[in-house]
Parts: structure tokens; C-alpha cells; sequence
């Protein structure tokens, strides 16, 4: 029998978030702790990276401090620090991994860096119960991250291996949610706001919002479209050019239904594109006979509460089993790196104490 016992701590600041976790043999979440910064950031309608950076140095030990304490281990009983090195804003990625790095080097423990893109498709193998950890995840699978930096499908074999199938050619949905937020005056941060908006309103009394979907065997996303399609329909048609650019109207000429009606109509077409994509790759993976055993889900997006209801009917339309993440890990968590983690420290697979920040996600 193999002996699979790990505990990790993992550190996370890529962003906009500060967080740290403990999690047991890859699946069971001890501790899950993220100081969010929206507050920082509200009146700017974006993250500013030095106000990020600043923010992660003053929480950074707090946070690592509450995490060990809800986990109830000792930093002694720890088998290794993990951290995300890629990608994310290089000030604010710096500092998780500093601090990770003095960690490993003063406990004499092993360092991983881990890419927060593929630790997303993680998430949904995470557990907050040992007994919810008695199936082992099965692969292959096909793999979906919906997050602000990426849309992207997988073909997942393992959880340490996967192959691009699709990408975004523009914006990320994650992106065009926060922006589309901007033009409807929906709040900050975009994406949740803008969810909540749709919820109230009703897409069909509006005309339909344009979906690309590329060529017809493409599984890559477009997003800009669907965003200029947005602003166009909230601010009527431009007027002048270039910088002198004024439109007809604005978000605030809009009543309440109109806006949410707008905001449903952006919903559906946003995650109509994703489940159109997921249901063709399912097709080509079928036609090519590597049929995956499951979808996985991650990333911010997987929050969104139309994504959760299509995917699940899509996976009982077609009989497949749709993992979706806790909702307690679907933004950015250090859980999740630290349960990718447990298949690197397993696989004897360390980073040196020179690991990189680096800006771009290698999946
Ligand atoms: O994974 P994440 O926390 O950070 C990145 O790795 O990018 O994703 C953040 C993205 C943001 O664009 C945010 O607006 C979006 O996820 N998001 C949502 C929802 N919650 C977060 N988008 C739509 N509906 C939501 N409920
Ligand atoms: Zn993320």
C-alpha cells in the first residue's frame, strides 16, 4: 500500500487576495484564509498594483498565523510550503512567495511553486470532510478555467497533467463581466455585482446579445464582441472620433429593469458561449474516442450562478459528471494550491529556493 500522508501549507497573493491554507493529503481542507482587498481598490474600479502589493506585505503573517491556528498544527508537523509563483501581478506574487520561501528555508521543508491556473481545476477535488474524500478523482477529464485572466478548456489526464484545447483570442470572461459591469453601472467587484443584477432581470425582453463562436470545429473564446455589443446597446451609437468620442446616452438614462434586463441578456450570452464550447469539445473528444470520465471546473467565474445551473444540466443531458468547486474555493484560495501540491510532494518534485515570480500561467 502506497503511503499517501501529506500536510501542506500553501500562500497565495497573486492579486487581490492574501490567503493561506492548510490541507491534509491533497483533499481535506484544515484551514482556508483570505483577506480580500476590495475595499482597497473600490473607489479606483480596478486593482492597483503597488496599493495590491502593499496591502499583501501588511497581511501576509496575519494571515499565515490564522491559518495554522484554524488548522491546529504545529509549522513542525508541516511536510512542505507551497506557493503560487505564476502567473499574477510580479509585486503582489513576490510576496507569498518571499514569505514562503523564508518559511521552507527556516523549517529545513521543501518548497513548491505551483501555477494558480491549473491549481483552479483543482479546486473542485477539494474536500472540507475526510469521509467527503473517499472516491479518488477520476481522469481523463475535461477541464474548464473561467477566471479575470483566462478562459480556457483542458484535456486533463492527471492532476499534475493537461493539454490546451481552447483558449480566449481577447478578453477573458472573467474580464468581459468586469467590464460589462463598468458600462451598466453595476457595482465593484464586476463579476459577483453584475451576477446579482442578472438574477433580477429577464433576458427575453431584450434583444439577444451576440455570442462569437469562431469557426465551427474553433474552441477558442471571444469575448470583446459580445462587450462592444453591450456598450453600443447601453449608449446608443457613437458620436465623433478617436479621443473626441461622445455617445447618445449613458448607464445612468437607464431604468432599473432596463439595466437588469441588459445585465440577463449579457449573462446568457457570456455563459451560452462557455456551455456552447464545453458541449462541442465534448463532441470532438468523443469523435477522437477519448471520452473523459468527467468535467472539471474552476476558476473565479465558477462562482457565477448561471454557469452552476448549465453546467449541471448539461452534465445530466449528457450523463456526465460536473465538478464544480465549493464555493469557499472558487475566487483565489491558497487551498487549492495546497492540494495540487500534495502530487508534487508525493512525486518527490521540489523547487529550489531561487523559484521565479513570473507573470504568465505555463498551462
Ligand atoms: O479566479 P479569480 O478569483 O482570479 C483570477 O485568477 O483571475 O477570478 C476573478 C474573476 C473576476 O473577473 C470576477 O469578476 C469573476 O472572476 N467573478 C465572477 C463571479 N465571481 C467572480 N464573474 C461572474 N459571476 C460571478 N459570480
Ligand atoms: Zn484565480
Amino acid at each position: 500500500m502506497s503511503i499517501k500522508t501529506s500536510l501542506i501549507l500553501a500562500l497565495e497573493s497573486s492579486c487581490d487576495e492574501t490567503a493561506a491554507s492548510v490541507v491534509r493529503d491533497g483533499r481535506v481542507i484544515l484551514s482556508n484564509v483570505i483577506a480580500t482587498q476590495h475595499k482597497l481598490h473600490v473607489e479606483y474600479g480596478g486593482v492597483v498594483p503597488e496599493i495590491a502589493s502593499r496591502a499583501h506585505i501588511e497581511k501576509i503573517l496575519p494571515v499565515i498565523d490564522q491559518a495554522m491556528k484554524k488548522a491546529g498544527v504545529t509549522f513542525e508537523q508541516l511536510d512542505a510550503i507551497a506557493v503560487g509563483n505564476r502567473p499574477g501581478l510580479i509585486g503582489s506574487l513576490l510576496i507569498a512567495v518571499s514569505a514562503a520561501k523564508s518559511l521552507a528555508w527556516a523549517l529545513g521543508k521543501p518548497l513548491i511553486g505551483v501555477d494558480h491556473v491549473q491549481a483552479h481545476l483543482y479546486a473542485a477535488d477539494l474536500v472540507n470532510h475526510a469521509d467527503d474524500a473517499a472516491n479518488e478523482p477520476a481522469y481523463p477529464a475535461l477541464g474548464l478555467v473561467v477566471s479575470g485572466g483566462h478562459t480556457c478548456l483542458y484535456h486533463v489526464t492527471s492532476a499534475l497533467e493537461m493539454t490546451k484545447l481552447g483558449n480566449t483570442i481577447d478578453d477573458a470572461v472573467g474580464e468581459a463581466y468586469d467590464k460589462a459591469a463598468v458600462i451598466l453601472d453595476a457595482g465593484y467587484p464586476g463579476g459577483p455585482m453584475l451576477d446579482k443584477l442578472a438574477q433580477t432581470g429577464d433576458p427575453k425582453a431584450v434583444d439577444p446579445l451576440p455570442i462569437s463562436l469562431l469557426d465551427r470545429d474553433s474552441l477558442d473564446f471571444s469575448y470583446s464582441g459580445l462587450k462592444t455589443a453591450l456598450l453600443y446597446r447601453v449608449r446608443g451609437n457613437p458620436v465623433g472620433k478617436g479621443k473626441d468620442v461622445t455617445f447618445e446616452r449613458s448607464a445612468a438614462d437607464l431604468s432599473p429593469t432596463e439595466k437588469a434586463n441588459l445585465a440577463a441578456a449579457f449573462q446568457q450570452a457570456a455563459i451560452g458561449a462557455v456551455i456552447k464550447k464545453v458541449r462541442r469539445a465534448l463532441d470532438q473528444m468523443a469523435e477522437q474516442g477519448r471520452t473523459p470520465k468527467r468535467i472539471l471546473v474552476g476558476g473565479g467565474v465558477s462562482a457565477n450562478s448561471e454557469i452552476r445551473r448549465q453546467m449541471l444540466a448539461l452534465g445530466q443531458a449528457c450523463g456526465m459528471q460536473v465538478c464544480l468547486p465549493p464555493m469557499s474555493v472558487c475566487l483565489d484560495n491558497a487551498a487549492m494550491l495546497a492540494g495540487l501540491a500534495h502530487h508534487r510532494f508525493m512525486a518527490g518534485d521540489f523547487d529550489d529556493l531561487d523559484l521565479p515570480v513570473i507573470a504568465t500561467s505555463a498551462m
